[in-house]
Order: structure tokens, then C-alpha cells, then sequence
């Protein structure tokens, strides 16, 4: 692996082997999304605890401050909105030129597996493959389930995972589901988990981030639990300390209740 991949890696996964990436893109295809109506407003006091941002070129330049930002994983996949045909159908939107331009440390696709644009979202993939490796940037391939694919149990998005990584990602975001070291144990990279709509209780979520690191995922890609919450900050706080810390589901529960009676 050369130098700029490694090095672009090392600024995504930290020394501990873990990472707590916070994902801003959900725009690029449901619009202003609850509490994400100004992202530059939300993410301002969590980017000390986050390790990298998901986002695209449209949010990054008009809403992050260039000289306090966080590593950046750039969005580019898109070309589809939830009011339209299919969520699957998406393109390649932006170039590796602007890639390079943005000083971006990966890029991110999602592809639809068992869809109508299997095949369409999975080449995008591996062009996607072709160019990061051309420059040293690493794709993270999100195994995004479209509408008519609910289930997200071990054995889709076991073969979601195994896909991505075989076309060449460098990391796999995929959700967490019962079983999943099935998904970690079946694919040879990196495996974070996403969030998904948010959940009822802290708990859950801490439930499933602790499980899921004990299973193999390096880490998370968590938004809406993070910043849709009422205590962003004692949110994302507890997350860190299950990821980085080793701290368990309670322990971090605990500390989530600490943060917010502290006010954040
Ligand atoms: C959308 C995405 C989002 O980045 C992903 O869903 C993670 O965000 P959340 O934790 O809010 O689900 O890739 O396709």
C-alpha cells in the first residue's frame, strides 16, 4: 500500500484500531433532514469527538470551516431523492479531481445488492475502486438497503459486505444486525456500522455499538443517534468511550446521563 493510502487511512482509523465517523450526507437525497437543517450548526460542537465526516462537496464548502474541520469522507454517489423512482439508481457525482481538490482522506458509494441497479451501483463501485487507487484515496462502500429490500439480516448483508470488499473497498459501512460477526468474519476489510432512523433509548444504540465492536467492526458511521438527539454531546461522548475507551453499553449509558445532567 503506498504512502498516501496508508497515511489517508491512519487519519480515518486511529492508533487503537477503532473510529467514530459522523455522517452529515443524508441531504444528497431526503433534503433538510430534522435537526440537520444548518449542518454547519450541528456538527460544530460534536466535531471534537468525531474522527471523520461523511458529507458531500456541497455541504463541505458552503457549512465546514475549512480550518477547523475533521478528516472528510466524501459523498459521492447520488442522483436520486426519496420522491423520486428508486433510491437505487443512483450515479457517480462528483469527479477524483475534486476529490483531490476537497483534500479528501476516502470517498463513500452506496450500493444497492439485490435491486434493479445491482449491477449499475456495483460498476460505479469498482470505477470508484479505479480512481481512488489511481491517487491514494480509499472508498467506503456503503450497502445501503433500498425500500424493497427491509431485511437486514446476517446473510444479505453478509453478501453485501463480501461484495463491496471484493470489488475493492477499503472499508464496508453496513448496518448491524443479530449475528453479526457472520457479516464481520465473511469480509477481508474493515467493517462500520451505520445508525439508521433514530431509536427510542440511548441504550439501544449503545447496546448494538457494544455489540457489534465485540463482533469485529472497527467502528461506527452513526448520525441521526448522534445529532437528532436531544444531548448531542453526551451522545456522541458515550459512543466514543464504547469505541475508543472500551467502556460497555451501561458504563456508557451511565456517562450519557452524566454529560446531560452537566448541561450538554
Ligand atoms: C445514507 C448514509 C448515511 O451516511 C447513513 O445512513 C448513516 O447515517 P445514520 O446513522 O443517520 O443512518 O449513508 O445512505
Amino acid at each position: 500500500m503506498d504512502w498516501g493510502m496508508k497515511n489517508r487511512l491512519a487519519q480515518l482509523i486511529k492508533s487503537d484500531g477503532h473510529c467514530l465517523f459522523m455522517p452529515i450526507d443524508h441531504g444528497y437525497f431526503q433534503g433538510p433532514t430534522r435537526k440537520l437543517e444548518k449542518p454547519g450548526k450541528t456538527v460544530e460542537p460534536l466535531l471534537p469527538y468525531c474522527d471523520a465526516l461523511f458529507v458531500t462537496r456541497g455541504v463541505l464548502r458552503s457549512s465546514i470551516d475549512p480550518k477547523n474541520s475533521k478528516p472528510v469522507i466524501l459523498r459521492v454517489s447520488g442522483g436520486t431523492s426519496m420522491v423520486g423512482q428508486d433510491l437505487a439508481n443512483e450515479g457517480i457525482t462528483t469527479s477524483i479531481k475534486e476529490a483531490i481538490r476537497l483534500n479528501v482522506c476516502a470517498i463513500g458509494i452506496s450500493i444497492f445488492v439485490g435491486s434493479d441497479y445491482e449491477r449499475q451501483s456495483l460498476l460505479n463501485l469498482s470505477k470508484l475502486v479505479d480512481w481512488g487507487e489511481d491517487y491514494g484515496i480509499p472508498v467506503m462502500a456503503v450497502t445501503a438497503v433500498g425500500k424493497e429490500l427491509g431485511k437486514r439480516d446476517a446473510r444479505y448483508l453478509s453478501l453485501c459486505s463480501r461484495i463491496a470488499a471484493e470489488l475493492g473497498a477499503r472499508v464496508v459501512k453496513t448496518y448491524w444486525c443479530e449475528n453479526f460477526e457472520k457479516v464481520v468474519d465473511g469480509c477481508p476489510v474493515p467493517v462500520v456500522m451505520a445508525g439508521g432512523p433514530k431509536v427510542d433509548t440511548e441504550h439501544e444504540v449503545f447496546d448494538f455499538v457494544y455489540d457489534g465492536i465485540q463482533k469485529g467492526a472497527i467502528g461506527v458511521n452513526l448520525g441521526r443517534n448522534i445529532w437528532q438527539n436531544d444531548h448531542p454531546v453526551a451522545m456522541i461522548k458515550a459512543l466514543r468511550a464504547i469505541i475508543h475507551e472500551g467502556a460497555t453499553a451501561n458504563e456508557a449509558n451511565d456517562l450519557f446521563e452524566e454529560v446531560k445532567k452537566g448541561g450538554e
